[in-house]
């Protein structure tokens, strides 16, 4: 085997210098579960570069006084209609007292995090949000998965009668939940306070976007691999079909800061001026990013709803400015309910005491989706999916503490949160990962500074691995030229 040497630089400015190969291709599971391949996280799948921060815009603002929301959301919508482009906002203080959305083609830009300030009073309701809202589609079931067990990672896989299918079509790989399964799972038997919990109930429906790529006999091929298994003995794959909804795209918010006052640091969750984001990506909105942003104050800072899918967070500081109020549990930093969500350089600051979750995914939530370069200031804060069942999740290259575990109770039953989790160098305080019993979680090249554990599927404790990054290897092997520098 082949040794190279890599860095980490800890927050104490020790330095570890080691690093073991590992071929990312070759780390199976005995049932045959691959790692995701996560490259297809971000804006058009990370197949092109965002669009440039420099482009000229197409018109600009500059500060007035007074409460600046509609005239900025005038000049969006203007934008918009026009076919699209960058509003400008030059240097200086912008008073929001409501909303903005930004609408399709549009992008709300910056002259810089420390040149332009949107002044924002509630976080209410999401302060920006990219896209319109648009009526969910349809789902309609065609033809069953005939594969006994279709691992993590496979892209191909048999049905029924694939004459119900065509090449290019939107399909959802989806299961339903069966009691067997949540028996299997461990997951039949949570009690809180003498009270059932339920975790996942049967029926509820384990989806995959998917998009159908070939076709041969019965069998087919599509393009994302898939992020959780169908195993037929407790639970039967069906492919069905759908139609996108018409939704929102390449818009996007960059280059500027947003402060909240009052600060809605250290407030209960329960406050509902506190309780929506600083920016929030409407459900089915697709390849739009969020970038180079410094954002303080807020109780949760970015989320991305259900089914929007490619989206880039690059660059973002979130900043709290109080410690927090965990009287009723912890706010989240960025939220995710999307698929092929990509968090790149991002960074969680806070007080010593501004407790929250600096990444979380939701309850079932599709992947791939990935976690780049993350740092977390405060050491007892760790990047964890929340609850119920969320599938191909990716922290790598980051400073952080991090969990893949099993929360049982907590919540109302949140139990096992995720599968196919893959922690690829992580330094951090505490590091913990855990596989379910009818799935697995990866870690490779975790080094956790006061603990490490679970019985998940451990390569490399006390060291870095080559390569450094699994996305971007995982990128240039499917053929994308691009590189993180
Ligand atoms: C402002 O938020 C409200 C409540 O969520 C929403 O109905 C409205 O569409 C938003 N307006 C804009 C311009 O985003
Ligand atoms: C953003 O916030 C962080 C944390 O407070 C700070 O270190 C950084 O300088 C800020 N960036 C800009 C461009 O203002
Ligand atoms: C899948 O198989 C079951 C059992 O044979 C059948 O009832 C169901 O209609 C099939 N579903 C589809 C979409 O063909
Ligand atoms: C890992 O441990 C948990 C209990 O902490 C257990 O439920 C689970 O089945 C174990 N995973 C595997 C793959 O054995
Ligand atoms: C993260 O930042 C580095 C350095 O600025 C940049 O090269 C890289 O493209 C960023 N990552 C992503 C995925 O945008």
């Amino acid at each position: 085997m082949k040794w190279t040497l890599a860095t980490i630089t800890l927050s104490n400015a020790m330095s570890i210098v080691v690093a073991v190969n590992v071929h990312h291709s070759s780390i199976t599971s005995p049932r045959g579960d691959r790692l995701p391949d996560f490259s297809f996280a971000g804006y058009h799948s990370s197949n092109i570069d965002l669009p440039s921060i420099n482009s000229p815009p197409s018109s600009t603002l500059s500060p007035t006084s007074g409460d600046q929301t509609a005239r900025i959301q005038a000049a969006l919508d203007s934008l918009s209609d026009a076919g699209g482009g960058a509003l400008l906002l030059t240097e200086g203080k912008y008073e929001l007292d409501s909303n903005i959305t930004i609408p399709i083609g549009t992008v709300l830009r910056g002259s810089g995090p420390s040149q332009t300030f949107l002044l924002a009073k509630s976080a209410a309701v999401d302060l920006i949000t990219l896209g319109g809202q648009v009526a969910t589609p349809r789902v309609t079931p065609l033809t069953n998965i005939t594969d006994c067990y279709v691992p993590i990672g496979a892209s191909t896989f048999g049905v029924a009668d694939a004459s119900k299918l065509s090449v290019g079509q939107s399909v959802m790989v989806q299961r339903a939940v069966t009691d067997s399964w949540v028996t299997a799972m461990g997951m039949d038997d949570l009690v809180r306070d003498g009270k059932k919990q339920t975790w996942i109930a049967a029926g509820k429906l384990v989806r995959q976007p998917r998009t159908i790529m070939a076709i041969v006999g019965n069998s087919i091929n599509i393009d994302i691999p898939l992020t959780d298994t169908v195993d037929s003995q407790y639970m039967r794959g069906v492919v069905a079909t759908y139609t996108p909804p018409s939704a929102s795209s390449e818009s996007g918010i960059e280059n500027l800061a947003i402060t909240l006052n009052p600060s809605c640091s250290g407030r209960v969750l329960s406050d509902t001026t506190c309780t929506a984001s600083a920016v929030a990506v409407r459900s089915w909105t697709t390849d739009s990013w969020i970038r180079n942003l410094n954002l303080t104050g807020f109780n949760f800072f970015v989320t991305i709803h259900s089914n929007a899918a490619r989206i880039t967070i690059d660059r973002v500081s979130m900043i709290r400015d109080q410690d927090s109020n965990v009287a009723s549990g912890l706010p989240e930093d960025i939220v995710i309910e999307g698929t092929q969500v990509l968090v790149s350089n991002c960074s969680s600051y806070g007080t010593p005491g501004a407790r929250a979750f600096p990444v979380v995914t939701g309850s079932l939530v599709p992947g791939p989706n990935a976690v780049l370069n993350h740092y977390t200031e405060v050491p007892s804060n760790f990047i964890a999916p929340h609850q119920r069942w969320a599938h191909g999740f990716l922290v790598e290259n980051s400073r952080t503490s991090l969990k893949l575990y099993n929360r049982g109770t907590l919540g109302t039953g949140q139990g096992w949160t995720i599968n196919a989790g893959v922690a690829w160098n992580v330094v951090g305080q505490d590091i913990l990962v855990e596989s379910p019993p009818m799935g697995v979680n990866w870690c490779a090249g975790c080094i956790g500074t006061d603990s490490i554990g679970g019985n998940g599927s451990f390569f490399s404790t006390d060291r870095t691995v080559l390569p450094e990054s699994l996305f971007w290897t995982q990128l240039s092997a499917r053929g994308v030229g691009r590189s993180s520098t």
